[in-house]
């Protein structure tokens, strides 16, 4: 009885009469075996990578996170040309947007580069047709002579805004290693928007917390991703000094250059505001007039 059982069990694992020849099996398993063990692998790596990573508490993982930014704040009144209504029919300050530009010109321009200006598009700021030609004549532009020799010559009004530095590397070299982004789009470019640029600006001068150690040439700032920024404090009181008495407070520049910054990322937004007001006060008369023409043309069949 027994041993007919054993009988069975043995011949449950014999091989089949025409089963390829001894080595061939054995090559055969170790194959097969190769191959389960492959796709085994990973599966058993995750399984016990989520083991450890359920058992192993927070604290003992490194920090590798920088820390967050806080919520960007803007200005005490908040933005002419955006919010709920300003966004359909808002304006640039035309005052704020000239001491912008002076901040812009006397401070950050020594670092960014605003290459998506050209200096004719100042006029819509107030400026003068010579008034731009002046600005434009103090920089220097690259350009070809008769005969296609590289030359340098004064920029003119159809030029764009002439950057700071040379290339990338000369303005890294100059800034710690961090390149100060160009500031053409930055309103658009960075979350929060000008309510971001304007906390940048006035969100220095807290000295870092204790368990945030801070590296070489790095600038306490709340409001970075990191709270570590490469910028030195552009802005301190009085930095500049406004044709139209404004007093030159940290906040108060901030606004200004933000509003300038706000409109070098979008100069058409004024255009487009009352393009669409136009529209919409087009197709409410034309409404109107249909509706009159509408209760003419129908009124035999009523
Ligand atoms: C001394 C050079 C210098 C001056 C002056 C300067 N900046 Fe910067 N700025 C930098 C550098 C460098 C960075 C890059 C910082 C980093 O990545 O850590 C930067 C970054 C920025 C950022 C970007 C932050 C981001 O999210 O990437 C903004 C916005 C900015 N600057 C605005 C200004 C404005 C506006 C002014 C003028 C009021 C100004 N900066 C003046 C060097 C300067």
């Amino acid at each position: 009885m027994f041993r007919d059982l054993l009988d069975f069990l043995a011949s449950l694992f014999a091989p089949p009469p025409n089963a390829p020849a001894r080595t061939t099996r054995i090559v055969l398993a170790v194959v097969c075996l190769g191959i389960l063990g492959l796709a085994v692998t990973p599966i058993t790596v995750t399984a016990f990578s989520c083991l450890i990573g359920l058992f192993s508490s927070d604290k003992e993982l490194p920090m590798t996170l920088p820390p967050e930014a806080l919520p960007p704040q803007g200005p005490a009144g908040g933005w002419p040309h955006t919010g709920l209504l300003h966004g359909i029919t808002g304006t640039y300050d035309r005052a704020s947007l000239q001491r912008g530009y002076q901040v812009y010109a006397q401070v950050c321009a020594t670092c960014h580069s605003l290459k998506l200006l050209s200096y004719r598009d100042l006029s819509q700021l107030g400026f003068s047709e010579a008034e731009v030609k002046a600005i434009a004549s103090n920089f220097q532009v690259d350009d070809f002579n008769d005969n296609g020799e590289p030359v340098k010559r004064q920029a003119l009004g159809s030029d764009n805004f002439v950057s700071p530095f040379p290339n990338d590397k000369a303005a890294r070299a100059a800034n710690n290693g961090a390149l100060p982004p160009d500031l053409s789009l930055i309103v658009k470019a960075r979350e929060g928007h000008e309510d971001y640029v304007y906390s940048i600006l006035t969100g220095f001068g807290q000295s870092a917390p204790a368990n945030e150690t801070m590296q070489n040439g790095m600038n306490y700032n709340p409001y970075f991703n990191g709270h570590q920024i490469a910028m030195p404090p552009p802005l301190h009181e009085g930095a500049v000094s406004f044709a139209d008495g404004t007093p030159a407070t940290v906040e108060q520049m901030a606004k200004d250059v933000v509003e300038y910054l706000a409109w070098a990322s979008e100069p058409k937004l004024e255009e487009r505001h009352q393009t669409g007001i136009k529209a919409v006060l087009f197709l409410v008369v034309f409404a109107y007039v249909m509706y009159r023409v509408k209760r003419k043309v129908w009124k035999k069949l009523h």
